[in-house]
């Protein structure tokens, strides 16, 4: 699996696409280092990085929202949430035993969810915010 950025990708605000590209990046960094069979503990590093970033990016979308009165903005919250929990999930289990969640299919999760993510509902934020410019 290697994801691709690609123009249909792009939502047009530089701030945005720069931290959508880079998670693309981080998730295929993590899915060469599950192919190479890095130790558990890089795995765990990785994840919790994702994790991060993903919040990050999540709170910049969200008060992007908030500032526009993005009427969709509940909806789209609630999928950052599920992601975010989801992935505490996995790294609550993993600190458990690393042999509850398996790596594997873990990069191919990640990266689905953040193309469908984009094109679903980042798209109609940043159509959105095309018709209702900040000052
Ligand atoms: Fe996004
Ligand atoms: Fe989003």
């Amino acid at each position: 699996m290697k994801l691709e950025w690609s123009e249909r990708l792009e939502t047009g605000h530089g701030l945005v696409d720069h931290q959508h590209r880079a998670l693309l990046d981080a998730i295929n960094d993590f899915d060469d280092a599950l192919q190479a069979g890095v130790a558990p503990a890089r795995i765990d590093e990785m994840l919790a990085f994702l994790e991060r970033y993903a919040r990050e990016h999540f709170h910049m979308e969200e008060f992007l929202m908030l500032r526009s009165y993005f009427p969709g903005m509940e909806l789209h919250k609630d999928q950052h949430d599920r992601l975010v929990q989801r992935v505490t999930y996995i790294r609550d289990l993993r600190a458990q035993d690393p042999r509850l969640v398996p790596p594997e299919g873990l990069a191919a999760f990640l990266g689905d969810w953040l193309l469908n993510h984009i094109l679903q509902w980042d798209m109609a934020l940043f159509a959105h915010l095309r018709e209702h410019p900040l000052d």
